[in-house]
């Protein structure tokens, strides 16, 4: 049975349009990233407890499988002999190796099953054990000053190969000069990606170069993901110098400290740019470091998932509060995220309020169900009216005016699962009641 299943995954992955052809992320990448929570203070320690709070806490299973470091596990140089990549021994004193098995072994120890079915690039799994990341830069240096791999890339990618590690995020600092054109920022990232698939491991590839000269046109074929703007800041809509742009297309200086809301701003007509195997990376998430209340960081996860941005954690697993497990592991919404239709929603439209605005999304999933979503970000309660020709507009007449069940997906059912049914609707959903900073989504299944 089991096999049986795995051969259809694999026949319809087989069949549908790629990008990088190396068989992963066929749905957004989910994990854990040290970044956002601790910055450069990591440790095997850290990082291995958190690998093990995430088998606890029941994520490994909701298909958060990447363990991922970022900057500043190197060594202060590389070899001086082979020019290989070093980790810091006080940091990681057994080495990256050590920690990349015992990140690997430890979802075989908690009993999951593990079925791997290759052929040749394509690989199809059924496997909820724990995966591990590791972070360069094609510069110079990282962000954080360690070494980078800009000319280094093929000793570094068999490195990371001989460690284990089936997860790369490649960053943008220190990069002489060598972006300012699609086709600069190309060739720097291609070459790692050509060194990596070079290798013959799987190693997921997600390119960060925050959006500069739009890597949604020239990364498909060489990434599994691009970031699409500077760095997310712990914090809903506040605006910062530190992130000029108002929009991600022809942004000439992404920065960081961009608010959350903006980034959903920033993605609004990129969606078209994203496939199974390629998507659009709106960063890592914020939820439970503190910035935001829970009604925030509820639309933070909403518009990750239904842009089908990668959904990499970024908090302190090992101590969350009731509220940042509930968030994160609302499995109607991650179903969305990771729906093989692989079809980030559409905003609908935006209107301005006093002191933000309303926007309707929607979008659809296989099996002939959609979602729509409503976002407020303004300071007030908005009462709003929404028509389903707006909602239903790519899908024509018949799918405007029928009728439909729908659920609440922030509410949960008589069972405990998530998604109220909330009866049938025909034509509208009238004066829904969104209070500030609140996203509210639904699922509509046709009705008889
Ligand atoms: C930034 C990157 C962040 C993080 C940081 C590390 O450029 O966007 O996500 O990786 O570097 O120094």
């Amino acid at each position: 049975m089991l096999l049986l299943s795995a051969l259809l995954t694999f026949i319809l992955h087989a069949s549908k349009v790629r990008g990088l052809d190396n068989g992963l992320a066929i749905t957004p990448q989910m994990g854990w990233n040290t970044y956002n929570h601790f910055g450069c203070d990591i440790s095997e320690t850290s990082i291995l407890n958190t690998a093990k709070a995430m088998v606890a806490n029941n994520l490994t299973k909701l298909g958060y499988e990447y363990v991922l470091i970022d900057d500043c596990w190197q060594a202060p140089a590389r070899d001086p002999n082979t020019g290989a990549p070093v980790a810091n021994s006080d940091k990681f004193p057994r080495g990256i190796k050590a920690l990349a098995d015992d990140v690997h072994a430890l979802g075989m120890k908690v009993g999951q099953l593990h079925v791997t079915i290759s052929f040749g690039w394509l690989t199809s799994r059924g496997d909820p054990s724990q995966k591990f990341g590791i972070y360069s830069n094609a510069g110079k240096l990282t962000c954080g000053s360690r070494f980078g791999s800009l000319g280094h890339e093929e000793i570094d990618a068999k490195t990371y190969a001989e460690w284990g590690v089936d997860y790369l995020k490649y960053d943008n600092c220190y990069n002489e000069g060598q972006a300012g054109t699609p086709k600069l920022s190309f060739d720097r990232f291609a070459a790692m990606s050509y060194a990596l698939n070079a290798t013959g491991r799987p190693i997921l590839y997600s390119v960060c170069n925050w959006g500069e000269d739009g890597p949604w046109n020239f990364a498909p074929t060489i990434a599994n993901s691009w970031r699409i703007s500077g760095d997310i800041m712990d914090n809903f809509g506040r605006f910062d110098e530190r992130c000029p742009c108002t929009s991600a297309l022809d942004c000439k200086l992404p920065g960081f400290n961009c608010a959350m809301a903006r980034i959903i701003d920033f993605a609004a007509p990129l969606g078209q740019k994203a496939r199974q195997g390629a998507w659009n990376d709106l960063d890592m998430l914020e939820i439970g470091n503190g910035g935001m209340t829970y009604d925030e960081y509820v639309s933070h996860f909403t518009f990750w998932s239904i842009l089908k941005s990668p959904l990499i954690l970024g908090n302190d697993i090992t101590n969350m509060s009731p509220e940042t497990l509930e968030i994160i592991t609302n499995k109607a919404i991650i179903d969305i995220n990771q729906d093989p239709a692989a079809s980030p929603a559409t905003r609908r439209w935006k209107r301005s309020v006093p002191g933000g605005d309303l926007s309707l999304w929607s979008g659809s999933l296989v099996n002939y169900r959609f979602i729509f979503a409503l976002l407020n970000t303004s300071p007030k309660s908005q009462t709003v009216d929404i028509d389903f020709t707006d909602v239903f507009v790519d899908q024509g007449t018949v799918y405007q005016h029928q009728p439909y069940a729908l659920s609440d997906l922030w509410q949960k059912d008589a069972s405990g699962n998530w998604g109220k049914p909330l009866g049938t609707f025909q034509g509208s959903l009238s004066k829904v009641v969104i209070g500030s900073h609140q996203t509210k989504i639904w699922m509509a299944v046709p009705a008889p």
